[in-house]
Order: C-alpha cells, then structure tokens, then sequence
C-alpha cells in the first residue's frame, strides 16, 4: 500500500510516504518562529503558501504520482485549529480526486508510533515530550486499544516553556535548541522542582528562570533550567517504568531531540534494565511521515473515515485514539 500523511498541527507543514512501512520521502516546510511566537492565522497563511510546493517535493522524493497513492493520512489534532484545517483540507482534495481513502490521524500516536516503528519495539513506555504536550504513556489493549495516559504536565508542554525561555532571553533561533546550546558549560543554580506522582509542572520553573536573567550567567540559568525540568521527567518516568515493569523505554516528540534527555533517559532505562529507543531527529520533529505510518495502519485495518466526517479536534487526547494494532 501506497500512503500519504500530512502534518500540519504546528508550525510545520510536513508531507510524508510510506509504502509497507517504508518511508519514502519526509519532505516539511516550517514557519520561523521569531520574535512573536505562534500566531494561528499566519502560520496557517504559511501553511495554505507552502502546501502544494511540500507535496510535490514529496512525490518526487518518492518517485511517484499522485495517482499512484492507495491512501492518504491527516493530522486530525491536538494542534492549532487554523494550521489543522489547512492539512485537513489537502488531504481531503486529495482523497476526493483520486477517490481513495482517508484517515484522521492523532498527532501525539504519530510521534509515539514513528519511534516504536523505527526502533523495533514492541510494547514500549512512552516519554512523548513536545511544545504543546508532555505525557507519559503505555498501551492499553482491550476492547478499545488506545495509549493510556500515565502521567503528564500539569500546565504547559516543556518545549513551550523552553521555547517561551527562549524568546524571553533573545536566543536566535527562539527554540529549544539554542537553550541546549547556551547550557553547555553552565553551572547549576537551584530551580523550583514539581512532581506529583508521575505527573508534573512547568510554569513555576520557567517563571522563576526567566526572573534570573540578568542577574546569573546566561549559560548558568539554561543549564539549571534543562537540568531541573529534564530531571522532573526523568523522576516520574522512572516511576512508571517500574509500575508498568517494562523493560523498552522510548522518547518521542520535539524535545527528544535534546541530547541530555536522552542521555539522561538512556542512563535509567540501563539501570533497570531496559531497552532505550531514540530514532533520528528528523522524525522527532513534527513530520509527515509519522502520520503516514500510522495511516497506513489504519487504512489496512479498514479504519479510514468518509470524506464529510473528516474534521479536525484541537483538544484531540491520545487517549481517545483508537490504535490499529501493528
Ligand atoms: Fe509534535
């Protein structure tokens, strides 16, 4: 089978397909975050803009036509309602066109499934890390498979913290990455520290960072800041490790892209003696082929939708995503 994803939730507009598994192309466009941060309107300006050009790298990438598709997958939520709409509505021409199926993919199943898929695991925990989420998740089989939610953020996703940090210390690119490049032989400075069970918060750390700039070392501060806000992960992901007595750990998701995470990640999954899995970070970004993946999935499983069904859900949990199995 021949398929097509489409992401959209963010600032990315990613294309990606997948033939059996095989990912073809991974082909994105993504807006520059500035100054401003994310405005909804105009990154999905960005995103109508660039539609067309990604896709057609991506069937060039592939080697293939339009016409040669058997399915096509969509980003369905949680992201940004303008940004999804514009995904929503490429796929949905798409199908429309060529008359094939369609699936409405959930973004955060995207990112755990690309990394379970690239890795060859089986049955992982899931650190799923990203600027809009950060959740602690394990399949749950039954009459509706689905990720069960372990533990997750109180408030806000630690990439939007490190992002919002970013900005607020006039890092360029205002992204995560210049905090782990500023971190680099900084100094630790005690930083508020919230967990509660296998859940935790953000907003007191960032606060409380924010408020230290000009007064401490830049490098200082982006090291604590990383140090404690990776170590509260790290803490209650340990937890559900051994409550759920798995022995694969995976990390998913735009900050897992952080080499600290992961090293600090990979240090716990040994120590318990699992098995840590990390894929290349072009498929941690947000990326098309992660939907397409799993669309696949769906589409195999007879689990695609009718055109006139196929919205978008802003607020849509992994949680409450129907999983198609391997
Ligand atoms: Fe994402």
């Amino acid at each position: 089978m021949l398929v097509m994803g489409i992401e959209s939730s963010a600032h990315t507009f990613g294309v990606g397909i997948v033939r059996n598994g095989r990912i073809l192309a991974n082909e994105k466009s993504m807006y520059r975050i500035g100054t401003t941060g994310m405005i909804p309107a105009k990154v999905a300006q960005f995103h109508s803009e660039n539609a067309s050009e990604v896709m057609g790298r991506a069937l060039s990438a592939a080697k293939i036509g339009f016409e040669d598709l058997d399915g096509i997958g969509y980003t369905m939520g949680p992201g940004m309602g303008h940004c999804l709409q514009v995904g929503a509505l490429s796929a949905k021409t798409v199908a429309r066109m060529l008359r094939i199926p369609i699936a409405p993919v959930n973004h955060a199943v995207g990112h755990i499934e690309i990394v379970r898929h690239l890795s060859g695991m089986k049955d992982p925990l899931a650190l799923y890390v990203s600027g809009g989420n950060s959740q602690i998740l394990k399949r749950s089989d039954g009459h509706f498979p689905h990720y069960r939610v372990l533990g997750e953020t109180f408030d806000i996703g630690v990439g939007n913290m490190l992002d919002t940090f970013a900005r607020k210390m006039k890092l360029d690119p205002a992204w995560g990455s210049s905090v782990e490049k500023k971190a680099m032989g900084g100094r630790y400075m005690k930083m508020p520290y919230t967990v509660k069970g296998m859940d935790f918060s953000f907003t007191g750390l960032l606060t409380h960072s924010m408020k230290q700039i000009g007064h401490a070392k830049d490098s200082d501060i982006c090291f604590s800041l990383q140090e404690t806000a990776f170590s509260m992960l790290c803490e209650a992901t340990e937890r559900a490790l051994l409550l759920t007595n798995s022995k694969e750990l995976e990390v998913c998701g735009g900050v897992a892209q952080n080499s600290r995470l992961r090293e600090m990640l990979a240090s716990i999954a040994k120590e318990h003696g699992a098995r840590f899995g990390s894929v290349e970070k072009q498929y941690d970004a947000d990326n098309g082929a992660m939907i397409a993946v799993v669309a696949e999935r769906m589409l195999k499983k007879g689990m695609d939708e009718s055109i006139g069904n196929c919205g978008i859900s802003q607020r849509y949990r992994a949680d409450s995503a129907r999983l198609a199995g391997a």
